[in-house]
Order: structure tokens, then C-alpha cells, then sequence
């Protein structure tokens, strides 16, 4: 069975399925392009998380993708918050980019057909993007978010519930997919957070999202780099154990509980603010890491987490797409059958 969305017409791919963007580890092994080109060639849309590596890393990964598979695939970035940002004139924002941020300027020379704006403004970023013939997805996790990226011309919302892993906000996915689909229709709305199966899928188009941003699945798929005692945390870790806290980073983000950050939940102290407490944990991370116990730190996960268990571990990223695909559409046909009547 078929799933097909007006995403998949925007977007040019078979099944309304992303694979999220995701950072985190400087040599960008959360989404090798094994995994990224891997979603792409089964008909979803794969995206290479580029928050935590250089631009020239990215432009690397961009080209691995590229060959490994000739299907639509997507960067992910963050920019700065948006109390930082000025309001812009697009002209002299362009001119500042070329004289300060030449590689950037020169980014879609690599013909990147989907950016994702992972944290951040998009006013600077979307003129240039569609000056370039890219698409612009931006992630929201409030109303407010929402609309200030769709006034900016964001070609895509996607909502991102408090379930999710990584940074997120604190309204869960039911209320918030309806409101920003309502709030800034007629656009295009993915959901994100908590979405490992078909039963997910077709949750979020009855919320009136068109497409699922996924996560924390593919980082246990059979492509997935991440480091095996991280994947064990997923695997072995229920919806409880991947908590909201500032204290990787300084801004709220949902990860691992693990003995390093239980020790900051008992110890009382508030996290520091953005710089300082990713420093703090940067020399944690670098000891732990020395000490070869990386286990004492935490994989960034949703509370989906819960929902993946050995069976998950290893299977390929084909077969998790095309899995929620015929699932959520076996759903959709049987609650039509099953519950509607005339
Ligand atoms: C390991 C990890 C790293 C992430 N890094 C980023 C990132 O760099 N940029 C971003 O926009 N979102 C990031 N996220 C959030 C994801 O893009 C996505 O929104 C989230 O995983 C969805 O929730 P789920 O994990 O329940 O599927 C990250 C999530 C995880 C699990």
C-alpha cells in the first residue's frame, strides 16, 4: 500500500517519511549518509544534521550523499536565537554574507535541494535559499514560532511536540500539531516528536500534518553511526528515562538520563547559561571519553525511545520506511471500515 501527501508533490519524494536532521557529534555520525542516502532511496526524504560540524565537513557529507543515491535529500542547520537577530535589510544582509561568510555565500554551488532551519531566524536565511531554487522547512515547537516562520516564507512547518529528542519545547505533540496547522493553513505541516511507526503516521495526518520528522528511530537503523553504548541507552531505555533538561547545553533539550546528568538533577543547581554550560559539559564529555566511559554521558532521544526495543536494533532504514508507510496505511483503510458510518 501507498501513502501519498501534497508534501510528497512540494518535496518531489515518494512517501511523506523525513528523516530528521540531527547533530550532535563533531564528525557527523548521527546521520551518515549511508543513513541519510538510505531513506532517500526508499522514497522518503533523508537529511544530513549539520549543527555540529564545520561547513566544509558539510559540503563532504553533501557529496557522499550525492553518491550514494539521486533522490531529493535535505541540511539540516541552526541558526542564531531570535532575540539576537536584528530586523534586516535582505540587500545589505546579502552584501554582509558574501564579505563575511564567503563559504556559506557559496553554499548552493553543492545544488542542496532542501534546507532545514533547525533553532533560529529564518528571516535572513529564506530569500537566499529561494533565490537558489531551495525549499525551507523550519522547526517550531509554539504557535508563535509557527507564524513568525511562515510570515518569513518558510515553504514548511514542522511541529515539533515536547516528546521529541533534542531540543524542544514543553507542548505536547496533540495540541500543538492542530493549532499550527490551523494557525498557519494553507502551509504545509510536518510532525515531529515521538513518531516510530505507522500507528504515529497516521496519528499525525489526522492532526492535519501532511508528513513525519523522525528522529530518534533512525539513530538505532542498521545505518546509523552512532556509538553502540548510546544505541544501547535507546534500546534499553523507557519514555521516562530521556528527560528535558538545560543541562547539556543551557538551553532545554531531551536526552538520556544518564549518571553525569543525574548528578546535575540531584545536585539542585540550575545549568548556566549558553556558553557556559556547554563548556562545563564539553570537559565532562572530553574526561569521559578519555576514561573510555562514555556511558556516563547521554545520547540526546525522545520519549519514543520507549518504544524501541532490540527488535529495532539494526534493521534497516528501508524497512523502517517502508514499514510505516504500509502500516499507516493499513490504519487509515481499516478506521474508515471499522468506525465510519453513514
Ligand atoms: C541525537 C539527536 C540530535 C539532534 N540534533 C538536532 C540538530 O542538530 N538540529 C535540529 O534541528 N534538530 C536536532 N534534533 C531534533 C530532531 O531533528 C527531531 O526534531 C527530533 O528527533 C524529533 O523527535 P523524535 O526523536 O521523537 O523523533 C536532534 C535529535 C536527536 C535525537
Amino acid at each position: 500500500m501507498s501513502l501519498h501527501t501534497p508534501l510528497c508533490d512540494l518535496l518531489n519524494i515518494k512517501y511523506p517519511i523525513i528523516q530528521a536532521g540531527m547533530g550532535w557529534d563533531k564528525e557527523g555520525l548521527t546521520t551518515p549518509p549511508a543513513l541519510v542516502a538510505a531513506v532517500s532511496n526508499a522514497g522518503g526524504l533523508g537529511c544530513i544534521g549539520g549543527s555540529s560540524i564545520r561547513p566544509e565537513v558539510i559540503r563532504e557529507r553533501i557529496r557522499a550523499v550525492r553518491q550514494l543515491t539521486d533522490k531529493p535529500f535535505g541540511v539540516d542547520i541552526t541558526l542564531p536565537k531570535m532575540e539576537d537577530v536584528r530586523i534586516p535589510d535582505p540587500d545589505e544582509v546579502h552584501k554582509e554574507i558574501q564579505e563575511k561568510f564567503p563559504k556559506h555565500a557559496k553554499f548552493n554551488e553543492e545544488k542542496v535541494p532542501i534546507l532545514i532551519i533547525g533553532l533560529g531566524d529564518t528571516a535572513e536565511v529564506v530569500p537566499l535559499a529561494h533565490e537558489r531554487g531551495i525549499k525551507v522547512m523550519a522547526l517550531a515547537g509554539a504557535v508563535k514560532h509557527a507564524l513568525s516562520h511562515a510570515r518569513k516564507g518558510a515553504d514548511v512547518i514542522i511541529a515539533q511536540g515536547y516528546e521529541a529528542g533534542g531540543h524542544t519545547g514543553t507542548i505536547g505533540n496533540f495540541p500543538l500539531i492542530p493549532q499550527i496547522v490551523d494557525a498557519v493553513r494553507p502551509k504545509p505541516v510536518v510532525a515531529a516528536g515521538g513518531i516510530s511507526d505507522g500507528r504515529g503516521v497516521a496519528a499525525a495526518l489526522a492532526l492535519g500534518a501532511v508528513g513525519v520528522w523522525c528522529g530518534t528511530t533512525f539513530l538505532v537503523t542498521r545505518e546509523g553511526g552512532i556509538n553502540p553504548i548510546y544505541k544501547k541507552q535507546i534500546l534499553n531505555g523507557s519514555s521516562e528515562d530521556f528527560v528535558r533538561t538545560a543541562y547539556t547545553s543551557g538551553h532545554f533539550a531531551r536526552h538520556y538520563r544518564s549518571d553525569v546528568i543525574k548528578a546535575w538533577m540531584s545536585s539542585g543547581l540550575e545549568a548556566m547559561p549558553t556558553p557556559y554550560q556547554g563548556n562545563a559539559m564539553d570537559e565532562v564529555r572530553r574526561a569521559a571519553e578519555t576514561a573510555n566511559r562514555v556511558d556516563l554521558l547521554h545520547v540526546p532521544g525522545g520519549q519514543v525511545a520507549g518504544m524501541l526495543s532490540e527488535e529495532r536494533n539494526n534493521v534497516p532504514a528501508r524497512e523502517i520506511v517502508e514499514r510505516m508507510v504500509s502500516e499507516a496505511a493499513q490504519i487509515l483503510n481499516d478506521m474508515r471500515s471499522r468506525y465510519v458510518g453513514s
